[in-house]
């Protein structure tokens, strides 16, 4: 180990990073003992509150009746906004909003009379057991003053317009003359896109449970994907200080972007606890789920392409229309990956939204990223059908040397060896080239592809790492795991940095009196706490570095730090290996017990590689290209399907993944994590819809009987496979995030598939049997 850290080199040899380890909490969730944040039960008088919504979409609440209610055994509090605690802050006052840094709404409901979806929360009844408290919230009568709503930006009465920003991003974005590019382009392609409402629905729901252990101490066991975020947000809100509000949350039943974010719900636990005195339990109900914790915006994208005759891309004009709730200018960003993926020299995007009565829709896997490859993947599978070419001889004749956005080089980028791996593990070389041509039996076969690509965002956090003499250590860093492996993989980075076995360390989370970290979202939570941990571990080896060359007992005494390096636990000489000790020999004769390191890991272009601005091999250009670089992660999935042409239906037969991204920590927990996506992005392909009534607004299909997701019995076994990758510059362990990426290009992977089995082009998402027919 140099005194620069480098680029991440196991100290274990042979060492469990890359290796498929099992889940280290494996165990505790099948045996229960894993506690999720509606299983803090012991909480000294635990009470359970239940939310009771608005049937109607808009209008004014006139009165309430909780007299009946009021009157059932155990009720301990029904709060309505008449009598509801007040907020500091609120998300409705403008200058206040920019002291949440999570709250996703510009409304929070109950502060006044007024109703603007359905599912808003009107009224909070806290009694001594859930059925009580459920019985008594079904008493309540809420009167309202309905006016008509407006359901979507489909509604004749909706009025479109351009926002100035979406989420950060122009409404209207200009990259060169797109316009007069795919207008005196040779070949032109224009198609509209629609997709319908998308829900999370992670098994376990939103659930807060809050603690008021003093009046100016707040403990919140919260379903969050971040601890930090929720812990700032809700001591804004509540008019504490950050260090009066404690968020905890050790486990979750995934999130999937919808647990980024303090949704009403969340605030409202705490106000409820401190309205009755008690600790206050609030979980949502699947159908509330639906209206409480934002959703994937219904839309419709219209893509205008230009190509040469050669079919090498000229410009792109992309439009794209979609439903926000009253108070926001919300989109998922659909341009971004349009702008970036092909070598494209003119790019143009136009936002339309139109406000209904629908709460904020909001980051769901791989927003915007997702919906945009369905887009320009179909029509990049349009455009090699018109020219005559194979889908993926299309891709590379566009390939991206670099960023076309802002000509920068990738920090890597291995698509290439995606599409080659991926087209060797699916047999793509047989592919009839003909549409509409392969049959099993009845049954009409299509192959289909499509490119995947995610972003690396910029993060950062803190991690800290305590060894002890005995050799076991506890590594803590206020991350969160989503289910997808965090506990895993940072055992395996500890373990590897420490030189010690993973059953020797103890890897925290999920808390915020750990070291601060940023959220587990956008794919960085695997990049950034891998990293931390990783060079927080060699600060714990700088500190035993010195104490060795400054103590005449040891071996090393009088090195220079920069000549010793680790070795699975022992320091030595980097010239002459036997020259050293054990570093518990180090800790002994200094009588130190324990030894901490911490640090904080930078994921993104906020990363700077160690000893660049020093390396005296790097040219100037080189200098400034390691400063400047492009950092996403590259994928391909190839699908089967077998389309029945007289019941419409579709089924997936086969289906490959080939994912690059960086260093892959655990093959089996990125194994799932890219299947999981791609099931995700499946089920959005043919069957997940949320329907919204035209008239009335409300979610018709609000649970899980209604809203369909893939069973085992519609998903084939899937391959996936990683190309080895190496990436210095995205962060010190070189990981790329691998959760959103394995959703981008699904659906068009799917629809492409579609379109070779029957010759039909289906532009409308999920493609169910009545579109097929
Ligand atoms: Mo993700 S949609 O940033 O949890």
């Amino acid at each position: 180990m140099d005194t620069e850290p480098q680029f991440f080199e196991t100290n274990a040899a042979p060492g469990v990073v890359g290796q498929p380890m099992n889940r280290v909490d494996g165990w505790a969730k099948v045996t229960g003992q894993a506690r999720y944040s509606a299983e803090y039960n012991r909480l000294p008088g635990l009470v359970h509150a239940v939310l009771k919504t608005s049937d109607v979409a808009k209008g004014r609440i006139t009165g309430f009746d909780t007299s009946a209610a009021q009157r059932q055994p155990g009720v301990l509090a029904i709060l309505t906004h008449q009598n509801l605690p007040k907020l500091a802050k609120t998300p409705n006052n403008p200058d206040d909003k920019k002291a949440f840094v999570s709250s996703p709404m510009g409304f929070f409901p109950m502060e006044s009379d007024e109703v603007h979806y359905a599912g808003q929360p009107v009224a909070i009844v806290v009694a001594d057991t859930l059925e009580h408290a459920q019985y008594a919230a079904a008493l309540v009568q809420v009167r309202i003053a309905a006016e008509a709503p407006i359901s979507s930006y489909q509604d004749p009465k909706a009025q479109r317009y351009v926002p100035k920003t979406v989420k950060g991003t122009a409404g209207v974005t200009k990259r060169g003359d797109a316009q007069a590019a795919v207008q005196s382009a040779p070949v032109q392609l224009t198609a509209t896109y629609t997709h319908a409402a998308n829900h999370h629905n992670p098994m376990e729901p939103g659930a807060t449970t809050a603690h008021w252990e003093a009046p100016d101490r707040l403990t919140v066991y919260d379903t969050t994907q971040g601890v930090s975020e929720t812990q700032k947000t809700l001591a804004a809100m509540l008019g504490l200080s950050t260090e009066q509000v404690r968020v905890v949350n050790k486990y979750l039943g995934g999130g999937f972007g919808c647990k980024a974010w303090v949704w009403p719900h969340v605030v409202l636990a705490p106000l409820a606890a401190k309205a009755v005195g008690r600790p206050v339990k609030l979980v949502l109900t699947r159908q509330q789920q639906y209206t409480g914790m934002g959703h994937r915006e219904e839309q419709e994208q219209t893509l205008r392409l230009g190509a040469t005759k050669d079919g090498k891309l000229l410009g792109i004009v992309h439009e794209k229309t979609s439903t926000t709730s009253p108070w926001d200018d919300y989109a998922e960003t659909n341009s971004r990956i349009i702008n970036m993926l092909y070598a494209l020299p003119a790019f143009e995007s136009t936002y339309h939204l139109a406000k209904a009565s629908v709460m904020t829709s909001t980051s769901t896997r791989a927003p915007g990223d997702m919906p945009g490859s369905f887009a320009l993947e179909c029509s990049m599978d349009d455009l090699a059908y018109q020219l005559g070419l194979d889908p993926i001889q299309i891709r590379l004749l566009n390939y991206a040397e670099k960023d076309p956005t802002n000509g920068h080089p990738w920090s890597s980028k291995s698509l290439k060896q995606c599409y080659e791996r991926g087209a060797e593990l699916f047999g793509w070389a047989r592919r009839n080239p003909k549409n509409g041509q392969t049959r099993n039996g009845k049954l009409l076969v299509g192959w289909g592809m499509a490119t995947a690509s995610y972003p690396v965002h910029n993060s950062q956090g803190n991690a800290r790492v305590r060894l002890y003499a005995d050799g076991r250590a506890v590594v803590q860093s206020g991350a969160t795991d989503l289910g997808t492996g965090t506990y895993t993989i940072i055992t395996q980075v500890a373990a590897d940095a420490l030189g010690l076995p993973p059953e020797n360390i103890r890897f925290e989370l999920g808390d915020t009196v750990l070291p601060s970290t940023q959220w587990s979202g956008g794919s960085t939570a695997a990049g950034r706490v891998s990293s931390s941990v990783y060079l927080a571990a060699q600060e714990v080896w700088q500190k035993l570095i010195k104490l060795a060359v400054t103590d005449n007992k040891s071996p090393l005494y009088g090195a220079k730090p920069a000549d010793v390096v680790v070795e699975q636990g022992r320091l030595q000489l980097k010239a002459r290996p036997a020259t050293g000790e054990a570093y518990a020999e180090v800790m002994k004769r200094a009588s130190m017990g324990d030894v901490e390191g911490s640090a904080q890991g930078r994921y993104g272009s906020s990363y700077r590689v160690p000893g660049v601005a020093a390396d005296a091999n790097m040219n100037k250009e080189e200098k400034e290209a390691a400063a400047g670089r492009s950092m996403h992660a590259f994928g391909t999935h190839f699908c089967e399907v077998e389309v029945d042409p007289e019941l419409g239906t579709i089924r997936v037969t086969r289906w490959v993944s080939v994912m690059s991204a960086g260093r892959i920590l655990n093959p089996k927990t990125a194994r799932s994590q890219v299947i999981g996506g791609s099931i995700f992005g499946i089920g959005a392909a043919l069957m997940e819809q949320t329907v919204r009534d035209p008239h009335l607004a409300r979610y018709t299909n609000a649970d899980l009987a209604g809203y369909h997701v893939p069973v085992n019995a519609d998903i084939p076994d899937m391959t996936v496979d990683f190309i080895d990758e190496h990436d210095p510059y995205v962060n010190a362990m070189g990981v790329k995030g691998i959760g959103e990426i394995s959703i981008v290009g699904v659906t068009a992977a799917v629809a492409n598939a579609v379109f070779h089995a029957t010759g039909r082009r289906l532009r409308s998402l999920p493609m169910t049997p009545d579109k097929v027919l």
